[in-house]
């Protein structure tokens, strides 16, 4: 099973990249997906493997879905959704899961499809999926085609980059800012972007709390497709230690602008 640094080929680092910049949650959908759609997303759903995680493809009815009285509004007209599973037992799987999870998304977008995450505003007992004993489900993904008009990526409210970087973010490395701003623009649960970046000699640091796991993993897969030079993913194996970096040859030395 690959780790993080190999689940992309360059060239699907290439594809998605640019999506990044585009995706952005869908509550309103049109119409279902046709059966090459289906086809297609069920492919990429078994296409990217962590341990401990899957991505579990299913028809819902509307009423999977709720809304909350001052959020964003219940999901209309999607039926169908990814649901996001991960095992207890293994390591890192919800943060796998969000890595999962959010390499679906962006796929789902290069394909011109919509989609939005969802842990909250649904009826989990309403999904019917089998699980493996330690398994558990961590959310949904909805995805279908949009209605018109409702993708509005430019209207994204984001946190300024300064307030997400510690240390001075503009004397970074060009592909660390790079790699910051594709974090930036990754989805969160109540848009709260829990993340703390940091550079270190030969190091990209990315830090969120213990119950941001899968927000910390969407983030993750955007950094992973941002990131071009040579590296490989650390998780913390103390406290102290940042959630994960990238470990990178290419800013050992004195390259480290801005660490702090
Ligand atoms: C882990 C996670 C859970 C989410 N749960 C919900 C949810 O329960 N209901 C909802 O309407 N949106 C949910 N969202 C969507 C976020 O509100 C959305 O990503 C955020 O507001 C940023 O907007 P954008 O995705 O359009 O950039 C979730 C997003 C993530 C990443």
């Amino acid at each position: 099973m690959p780790a993080l640094e190999r689940l992309f080929h360059p060239g699907d680092k290439d594809r998605l990249y640019p999506v990044i910049a585009r995706r952005v949650s869908c509550r309103g959908f049109a119409a279902p997906l046709s059966t090459a759609d289906w086809a297609a997303v069920s492919y990429l759903a078994g296409r990217y493997q962590l341990p401990g995680a899957r991505l579990y493809l299913t028809r819902v009815e509307e009423s999977l879905f709720t809304g909350t009285l001052l959020g964003p509004g219940r999901v209309t007209g999607c039926q169908a959704v990814a649901v996001v599973v991960a095992s207890s037992s293994i390591p890192r799987a919800r943060l796998h899961a969000g890595i999962l999870g959010e390499a679906l998304c962006l796929e789902a977008a290069a394909m011109n499809l919509a989609s939005c995450w969802i842990t909250g505003t649904y009826r989990k007992k309403q999904l019917s999926v089998p699980l493996q004993p330690g398994e558990a489900i961590m959310g949904v993904i909805a995805l279908g085609h949009p209605a018109e008009g409702v993708l509005q990526p430019g209207n994204r409210r984001r946190k300024p980059l300064e307030k997400l970087c510690k240390g001075d973010v503009h004397a970074w490395p060009e592909e660390l800012v790079r790699a910051a701003r594709a974090v930036l623009m990754a989805p969160s649960a109540l848009n709260l972007q829990p993340w703390e970046m940091t550079v270190a000699p030969g190091r990209f640091c990315v830090d969120a709390g213990e119950r941001a796991q899968l927000d910390l993993g969407i983030a993750l897969c955007h950094a992973e497709i941002a990131l071009r030079s040579s590296h490989a993913w650390r998780f913390a194996a103390v406290r102290k230690d940042p959630a994960a970096w990238a470990q990178l040859d290419e800013y050992k030395e004195d390259n480290h602008h801005g660490a702090s």
